[in-house]
């Protein structure tokens, strides 16, 4: 058995629709809603939706999603037995700084999605204590536990707070928001399962490690397996899909840009201009560099920026891009993105990608 299927024998155990390589549709707020998350588990990965800043319509967001798997059988949600829940083939994401637990939990009773992300906590790991243990006592620890992570440190420290089932290990190339300082998942990943293999007595379980960061074809997936993670998660190249929730000038920007080392950057000027405050210390978002961030480089204050930003929001479309000033978070993977592809053909064409640079002629079966 080749090391890519032996490794991921655990990950097919909780999720049991889903292929090798593991592909991931990262829970994007606003953009990761049930018709990319249901098209992206359909294709035999796994969709998050984003709960995001808070968790108002999380309710309805998981039955739309129902109803999607429900349309063109067979491959309905599987329907429990009596008092147990039922099983929902997606994740759902949340940014823990905002978002509330306690509105959250009657969802997870009812649904029971396959996984719930956790992202960003206020003050520390301690703080999802109360979402890992509350969402595995209403599920009966059917919802897998992610947490999204940006350092070593912070591995080992979510690991000894909540011991969860997968940690996303995000390289500071991502799209959005993520650790202001960090690395790429070249080092992070090796590093970070290092870490993982030396804590002992390591708790109950070892957390299956993802690679999110810059990934847009099947060459950095293959990539990010030949590092040791299980499978990997990407969020810009699904903002070229027609199941995204996003604007047709945002999703032209991403189709336009190239270089994107050079054409994106990590800033918090743009959730300034959008009035969103409270992310925690040390983290900020990396969107394509455009004039509301050219601005702020050359001095304009914050309440012209978000002023001219307002002004901008009636020009629609025509407000993206290196001309425009509307925030188009992107990673610096955006250059490898060059058409509108449906989610569940990205899922296909990354994994049978990667397989074949994996495996080559010798392809196990799927
Ligand atoms: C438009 C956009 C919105 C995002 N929103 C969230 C979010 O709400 N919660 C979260 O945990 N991560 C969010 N992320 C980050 C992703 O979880 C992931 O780390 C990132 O997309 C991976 O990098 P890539 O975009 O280069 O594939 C977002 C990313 C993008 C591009």
């Amino acid at each position: 058995m080749h090391f890519v299927d032996a490794l991921q024998n655990k990950i097919r155990a909780n999720y049991p629709w889903a292929a090798s390589p593991l592909i991931v549709s990262a829970p994007m707020a606003k953009v990761a809603m049930p018709k990319l998350a249901v098209a992206v588990s359909r294709a035999g990965g796994l969709g998050f939706i984003a709960a995001g800043y808070h968790s108002d319509h999380l309710e309805d967001l998981l039955e739309e999603a129902e109803d999607l798997f429900q349309e063109g059988l067979p491959d309905t949600p599987v329907e429990s037995e009596k008092g147990v829940p039922k099983f929902l083939r997606i994740g759902v994401g949340f940014i823990t700084w905002s978002a509330s637990l306690e509105k959250a939990l009657p969802s997870f009773s009812r649904y029971c999605p396959a996984a719930v992300w956790l992202f960003a906590p206020p003050k520390g790991f301690q703080d999802l204590i109360p979402w890992a243990t509350k969402i595995r006592e209403a599920t009966a620890l059917r919802t897998k536990i992610w947490v999204q992570v940006g350092s070593v440190s912070d591995a080992v420290e979510v690991v000894n707070a909540i011991d969860p089932d997968v940690i996303v290990v995000q390289g500071l190339d991502a799209g959005g928001h993520s650790l202001a300082r960090g690395a790429s998942i070249v080092s992070l990943v090796p590093e970070i399962n290092d870490k993982l293999r030396e804590l002992r007595p390591y708790p109950q379980k070892r957390a299956d490690v993802l690679a999110a960061g810059a990934i847009s074809d099947s060459r950095g997936v293959a990539g990010a397996m030949a590092l040791g993670a299980q499978g990997c998660v990407l969020g810009t190249r699904f903002l070229a899909s027609p199941e995204s929730m996003i604007a047709y000038g945002y999703q032209k920007a991403i189709l336009d840009a190239s270089d994107g080392g050079i054409t994106t950057v990590r800033t918090k000027i743009y959730d300034k201009v959008r009035d969103i405050h409270g992310w925690p210390e040390g983290y900020d978002g990396r969107g394509l560099i455009n004039k509301t961030f050219l601005d702020h480089l050359g001095g304009l204050s914050e309440i012209k920026n978000r002023e001219l930003y307002r002004e901008e929001l009636n020009r629609g479309d025509e407000g993206y891009g290196p001309n425009g000033r509307l925030t188009t978070y992107a990673g610096t993977g955006v250059g490898l993105i060059k058409e509108v592809i449906s989610a569940g053909d990205i899922v296909k064409s990354l994994r049978e990608g990667a397989r074949n640079i994996l495996f080559g002629q010798h392809q196990p079966k799927l």
